[in-house]
């Protein structure tokens, strides 16, 4: 048997912008991982996809993002359907931007390359998840595959070279998850909407949204992290102005910084899903803070290279 992982992702920076052409900071968020074992099956049974909860496979001529995936790993070894089960088991809740998506697809194409004996390239890999993303997400900017499949921080702006950034100084966040959320495609398409409408008013947004990217990359990679909760705390308010927050994450911002945080942002597609707050002296107080508002989970982690 074989078995293959992916991690999560968390985006700290940018999100949004970052389909507009502006940099975008994420990180992998390990506490979250999505694992496929390849077994193989008795003669002439075919590839079969097995998914929790699910009674009846999946097959490849079923056409969704996982069959889709395995169907490119075949066609980039050039080698007919094999007689074999993935069986997906994952940690990260669907639709939380979280990455799920990109992370199954990931671990399916590993433990399908893996089990026929070859290993695939990153850049190969990373380029078939991000074609599964937009049987997801319409227009994505490619952040979430690119740092799930590389499991490395990334500073990313769309269509250039890759590149990662250092972290100094690990740091801790906590991560709200809201027990609800929005399609990507849908928050993605709507600010697209926005900026068509007036790109006078919004383009400014993106701008100013990509001079924080860069700030907190400098924050980062320097190790002095102090201007970091401001810069979530105006991150947060121009996505706002991209109408992609909404009360509940609005209300939950608040009630962490109230309860002491020193930043508090939404982080992904918006509008549900999960926020991201930095609580270095109080964070006990605003963990429980956030759980009494309605927070369903409240995940904490580190932020570092490892
Ligand atoms: C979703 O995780 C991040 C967005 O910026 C969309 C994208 O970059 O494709 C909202």
């Amino acid at each position: 048997m074989v078995e293959a992982v992916a991690f999560g992702k968390l985006i700290l920076f940018g999100e949004h912008a970052v389909v507009h052409g502006q940099p975008a900071l994420a990180v992998p968020l390990k506490a979250l991982q999505a694992t496929v074992t390849a077994e193989p099956a008795p003669s002439g049974s075919g590839l079969q996809i097995l998914l929790p909860d699910v009674a009846t496979p999946l097959r490849l001529e079923t056409h969704d993002a996982l069959s889709v995936t395995a169907q490119m790993v075949l066609n980039h070894l050039g080698v007919p359907e094999p007689d074999m089960v993935l069986r997906l088991t994952s940690t990260i809740p669907l639709q939380s931007g979280f990455g799920s998506g990109a992370a199954v697809s990931t671990a399916l194409a590993r433990a399908l390359s893996l089990a026929l004996g070859h290993r695939i390239s990153r850049e190969d890999l990373n380029a078939w998840v991000y074609e599964v993303e937009k049987i997801h997400h319409g227009t994505p900017s490619g952040i979430d595959n690119t740092v799930i499949v590389y499991e490395r921080p990334v500073f990313f702006i769309r269509n250039q070279t890759l590149e990662s950034f250092d972290i100094a100084k690990p740091f801790e966040l906590l991560v709200a998850r809201l027990g609800y959320a929005t399609p990507t495609h849908i928050t993605v398409g709507d600010v697209r909407t926005l900026y068509e409408h007036d790109p006078a008013a919004i383009q400014p947004i993106f701008d100013q949204i990509g001079i924080i990217s860069r700030q907190a990359r400098q924050a980062i990679e320097s190790g002095d992290l102090t201007p970091l909760g401001h810069l979530m705390n105006e991150n947060h308010a121009l996505l706002r102005k991209l109408t992609v927050s909404d009360n509940t994450l609005d209300r939950l911002c608040q009630v962490a910084l109230d309860a002491g945080a020193e930043g508090a942002k939404l982080s992904g597609g918006g509008r549900g899903g999960n926020l991201i707050v930095l609580a270095n002296k109080n964070r006990a107080a605003v963990q429980e803070a956030l759980l009494q508002a309605g927070a369903v989970e409240v995940i904490h982690t580190w932020v570092d290279e490892s």
